[in-house]
């Protein structure tokens, strides 16, 4: 069963052709992604009516080069996979009507997928002896949530942010220090050289609180580039060391309440987002958690195979299509009763 999947949910155009074997294995026979980073580079942040726009442009673009790499046609696809939410709603709609036109002539299913599902799922992608339950820290620019798993669409969100992501912290913190966006992996980058600093101390916020929250550390942030800009910036010790104590702030939260998860339920951790390429992330997951996967990097942010593979599973199943539409907010506790699948 050859299945495309379609991912326009912000900034990324990602496609791709997976291959669901009659055994379930999973095979990507080929994946496309174009980057808008630089188009929204000089706003700071992604303009969604620019991002829909370069949606549409690299839909044809990129589908043409996909079935040319692979050697397949349209007409060897079983199915479509879109990313119907959450998401920008302009940017969902280029990648849902992108995909009805192409499965329109071919009479074949098109499987509405929940983004953050997608990157749940991407852990099963790569580790096929990952079975259900196992736990799921998602952390990307616009999500942060702890999600235990309990089978396909089977989602109890354990933990999620009261406000802000860990990747729009890392993001907002990094432009407050003049690092061009987005500047998680910059701001990053830079806190591997610095150190703890007596001086440069964060609070830590949330401690208690069952959820996360990071606009406080936003706020306390800004609040310390105003008093001590001079200092940071005269001293690439002292950028370091303030880096080091951003992301350690936002790093030591998602340690402590996930390790708290794993250990209590004594079940495996699938990291997936953006944010699990920072390499501090990683090492403390590893330290403190017994069986942790991380996807690949380039699986790890928005990409189509993510997509793809969670249609090829419901489809495998035999679920084929709730009726298309798009939804700016879509937690992953719905989905049992979206596409109609039991629990216990
Ligand atoms: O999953 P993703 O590609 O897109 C969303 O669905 O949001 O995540 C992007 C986020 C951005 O906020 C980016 O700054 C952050 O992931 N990110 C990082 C690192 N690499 C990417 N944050 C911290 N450390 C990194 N190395
Ligand atoms: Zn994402």
């Amino acid at each position: 069963m050859l299945i495309l999947g379609i991912e326009t949910s912000c900034d990324e155009t990602g496609l791709a052709i997976v291959e669901i074997g009659s055994d379930g294995r999973a095979t990507i026979r080929g994946e496309v992604l174009a980057s808008q980073v630089s188009l929204h580079q000089k706003y700071g942040g992604v303009v969604p009516e620019l991002a829909s726009r370069e949606h549409m442009r690299s839909l044809p673009i990129l589908c043409e080069e996909l079935f040319a790499s692979t050697g397949l046609t349209l007409a060897d696809l079983s199915g479509i996979g879109v990313t119907c939410g959450p998401g920008l709603k302009g940017c969902l709609l280029m990648g849902v009507t992108f995909a009805q036109g192409i499965a329109l002539p071919l009479k074949v299913p098109v499987l509405p997928v929940n983004h953050i599902e997608g990157h749940i799922l991407s852990g099963e992608l790569h580790e096929p002896a990952l079975k259900p339950p196992y736990i799921t820290l998602v952390v990307s620019g616009g999500h942060t949530e702890i999600v235990l798993v309990e089978g396909l669409g089977r989602y109890t969100c354990l933990c999620r942010t009261r406000d802000d992501a860990a990747g729009e912290a890392f993001d907002k913190s990094a432009n407050l220090l003049d690092l061009p966006y987005p500047g998680g992996a910059r701001l990053a980058s830079w806190a591997g050289k610095g150190r703890a600093s007596s001086v440069f101390k964060l609070p830590r916020v949330a401690r208690e609180m069952d959820d996360f929250s990071f606009s406080g550390l936003k706020t306390a942030v800004a609040l310390m580039v105003k008093r001590h800009r001079q200092e940071i910036h005269a001293s690439e010790d002292v950028f370091a060391d303030v880096c080091w104590a951003i992301q350690d702030g936002i790093v030591d939260p998602l340690v402590k309440k996930v390790s708290r998860e794993v250990s209590s339920r004594r079940l495996p951790l699938v990291v997936c987002g953006g944010v699990s390429a920072n390499v501090e992330l990683r090492e403390r997951l590893t330290e403190t958690c017994q069986e942790v996967y991380f996807p690949p990097l380039k699986h790890c942010v928005d990409n189509g195979a993510m997509i793809a593979y969670a249609a090829g599973r419901y489809f495998a199943n035999g679920i084929t299509a709730p009726p298309l539409d798009i939804f700016s907010r879509w937690p992953v506790e719905t989905l049992s009763s979206f596409y109609g699948v039991s629990h216990g």
